[in-house]
């Protein structure tokens, strides 16, 4: 997601925006989940539906007729978004693991994980993102990997920098990894995003705060975890992701 559907800035400073962001999460009355629809985030009211959904009754059918990927479709190259290209992409090494588990802490395995990013600079290799900040022809900003049998995911590519999205006068994205997770069928697609500790854009970015229970918000950033830095390569954060229950990873659409 680029963010780039949003519309034009509609004149509200950030103090405004934050003003704003703090009225609607006084209405919420402790709700964990966030609603399709958050006013503050501009864009996500054309982006939820305003139909009730059409539950499906019969998932294997939809499957039949949908795509499928087969585990021998994702290579070990997949993971590592630093080896696409002729050369080494710009920007700070990182590697991001985690496991993905149920409530009860246990694995999900062989779980297909995608993950896309903005390059280090902050722009995204989209044709809809004009951000006028340079591309990378080393960086293409897409992989994925299956969970092992602990439910393990890994990934290996540069630390995504900031970026603008117009959703207000001078809105920025905190740097963010979007992912997303299948079960075992494309119909249980979910899909989120995870951020850099300490980012000082946490507090004024609508899209992180429209998740208005703070424990909640918490559970979307990664750890730094120095013992996953590799000498002289990487810098290592850990993310778990946690599939149901009262300590779930938030989603961008209601379940
Ligand atoms: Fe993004």
């Amino acid at each position: 997601m680029t963010h780039v559907a949003a519309p034009l800035p509609d004149g509200l400073s950030q103090e405004q925006m934050d003003a704003e962001v703090a009225k609607v999460q006084a209405g919420t009355d402790g709700a964990v989940h966030p609603p399709r629809g958050f006013p503050p985030y501009r864009s996500s009211t054309l982006r939820h539906p305003r139909q009730p959904l059409i539950p499906v009754r019969d998932p294997e059918a939809v499957e039949l007729s949908g795509p499928a990927f087969g585990l021998t479709d994702v290579t070990a190259l997949d993971r590592d978004l630093t080896r696409q290209h002729a050369g080494e992409p710009l920007g700070e090494r990182i590697t991001v693991t985690g496991r993905v588990t149920d409530r009860q802490g246990r694995p999900i395995r062989r779980q297909l994980v995608e993950l896309w990013q903005a390059n280090a600079s902050g722009r995204y290799a989209h044709q809809l993102d004009q951000h006028p900040a340079p591309l990378d022809p080393n960086f293409t900003g897409f992989g994925r990997c299956l969970t092992d049998d602990e439910g393990r995911y890994s990934f290996t590519t540069i630390k995504p920098g900031a970026y603008p999205w117009r959703n207000h006068v001078n809105a920025w994205r905190p740097a963010h990894l979007h992912f997303s997770l299948f079960g075992t069928a494309f119909t249980q697609r979910l899909v989120t995003q995870m951020y850099f500790p300490g980012d000082p854009l946490f507090a004024h970015d609508p899209v992180l705060q429209s998740v208005t229970d703070p424990a909640a918000r918490a559970r979307l950033v990664a750890a730094y975890d120095h013992g996953l830095s590799v000498p002289e390569w990487s810098l290592g954060y850990r993310w778990d992701i946690v599939l149901d229950g009262p300590s779930a990873t938030l989603f961008e659409e209601d379940r």
